[in-house]
């Protein structure tokens, strides 16, 4: 399968970074990196079209977000499931980069990878590489991420729904300033100490329920320490290296989604990153002018794991097959994810903010047995269209979808495997969508497996 992202714009002298240093040509650009972004409330199939990528990629990062993300990925029948570790650490080829912007749950990395490895995955130590400037997500931060669930119920009759996975928590740390990082836990032990103990005695001074064996949890994260040290760079010149070495094929795996970012998404609804192609560009110390192509990732209905506003979900028999046929339960939390129409007006959205330059629509299959297909195409209020999505959450819940219907296909699609083995009534389905978006469909998704991806051009 042709590449569909390449080095382009590589003037270089062929002689490795490290040798020319930092002093280079101005229009010395260097590779270019593609980046795969969730175009809904995630779940889209990331995992799946990152490791069809993945298949040529010299390196996959995950540039934002933490083990609240779950990829599924599957490969000669065997099913992965990836959290942590960037879906294409399957390729034994390339490398796996773990940028500055994740925050890392060291136990549930190793949990991941040892998981993984009982699969088949090999080696996945020697190819993972993890920014020394990564926040570290710790015990205490999952256990606060509980509590303020348990708060928000209590106080707002409602809490968000997180995967209780420590993201807010840690991301919070963060911006006060008071998160500790990769580069502490493997610098000076004894002020990673001091530090620990006083983010623990801050939260505690917040929740004094929580209790934490601050002597246990070191002694565990010193260990995990010198069982990530071998793996850990300086993540800016690392990439800077891959962005102006030889030509290179990189590859970012967004995790969670548009309408999750902290600063587009549903908020308060919604994540602690931002998951929008800027986290691509802060989470590795990528500059913006080596962000090429941008591919947004879309069901063909819609999914949402967790509270907040869905205009199109559907509370009906529509949405029980759509969560029966397309096994939407969550990968990361087990939950059953709450389902509806496509609706355009997210997507429309999610362009706006990331420019695509391409869409997988992914699901194409669970339609399959529908008589006829919903499209959410626009949002009324009051009687009227609106030109923006909505800011505010009461608003959002207020809006009237305006659908356009479709005729099923009732035919099953999951042997296509090109775009003229599609019938006639899903081919408009398709195009309707691309034109509507503005933006081309690049490929075409109708099974689990990697070989069920139409490509279109
Ligand atoms: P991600 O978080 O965006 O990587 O997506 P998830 O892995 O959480 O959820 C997507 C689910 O849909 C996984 O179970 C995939 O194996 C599955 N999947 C992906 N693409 C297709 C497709 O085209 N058809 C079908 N039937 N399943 C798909
Ligand atoms: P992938 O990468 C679906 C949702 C949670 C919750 C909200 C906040 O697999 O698409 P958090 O634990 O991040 O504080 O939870 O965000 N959420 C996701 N939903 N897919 C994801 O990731 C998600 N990551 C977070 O369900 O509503
Ligand atoms: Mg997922």
């Amino acid at each position: 399968m042709a590449l569909s992202w390449s080095a382009k714009e590589h003037k270089n002298t062929n002689q490795p970074a490290a040798a020319t240093g930092l002093k280079r040509p101005r229009n010395d650009v260097g590779n270019k990196v593609a980046v795969v972004l969730g175009a809904q409330w995630g779940d889209e199939g990331k995992g799946k079209v990152v490791d069809l990528l993945a298949t040529q990629a010299d390196f996959v990062c995950r540039c934002q977000g933490g083990n609240n993300a779950g990829h599924t990925v599957v490969v000669d029948g065997k099913e992965y499931d990836f959290h942590l570790l960037p879906s294409g650490i399957i390729n034994p080829k390339s490398i796996s980069l773990i940028g500055n912007g994740v925050v890392i749950h060291l136990p549930g990395l190793f949990e991941e990878g040892d998981k993984n490895e009982k699969k088949g995955l090999k080696g996945w130590e020697k190819r993972l590489i993890v920014s020394d400037r990564a926040h570290l997500v710790f015990d205490f931060h999952q256990v606060i991420d509980g509590l303020q669930e348990t708060e928000r119920q209590a106080q707002e009759g409602k809490n968000i729904g997180t995967t209780k996975k420590g993201i807010g928590p840690a991301y919070s740390s963060k911006a006060s300033r008071t998160g500790l990082r990769v580069c502490d836990l493997l610098g000076d032990i004894k002020d990673f100490s001091s530090k620990f103990k006083n983010l623990v005695r801050q939260y505690q001074s917040m929740y004094p329920s929580l209790t934490v064996d601050v002597e246990d949890q070191l002694k565990k994260l010193k260990e995990y320490g010198e069982r990530l040290r071998p793996m850990v760079r300086d993540g800016v010149y690392y990439m800077y290296e891959a962005l102006h070495g030889s030509p290179k094929k990189i590859l970012v795996e967004g995790a969670n989604a548009a309408l999750l970012d902290i600063d587009f998404g549903t908020y308060p609804f919604v994540t602690s990153s931002n998951c929008t192609v800027g986290g691509a560009c802060t989470g590795l110390g990528i500059p913006p002018l080596n962000i090429g192509d941008v591919f947004g990732v879309a069901k063909a209905y819609t999914t949402r794991v967790g509270i907040g506003a869905f205009p199109t979900e559907q509370l009906n028999a529509v949405g029980e097959l759509l969560q029966t046929r397309g096994h939407e339960v969550g990968v990361t939390t087990g939950r059953k994810r709450r389902c509806g129409w496509l609706d355009l007006v997210i997507v429309r959205y999610a362009h706006m903010i990331n420019g695509f330059t391409a869409i997988a629509l992914t699901k194409l299959d669970i339609l399959d047995v529908l008589e006829e297909i919903k499209v959410g195409i626009a949002y009324k209020l009051h009687g009227k269209r609106i030109p923006h999505f909505p800011a505010n959450m009461d608003v959002l819940q207020k809006v009237e979808v305006e659908y356009e219907t479709f005729p099923g296909w009732k035919t099953d699609t999951s042997a296509a495997r090109k775009w003229g083995d599609l019938p006639v009534k899903a081919q408009n389905y398709i195009r309707f969508i691309e034109n509507h978006i503005g933006v081309p469909i690049k490929w075409v998704g109708v099974g689990k497996s990697r070989e069920c991806m139409i490509q279109m051009f």
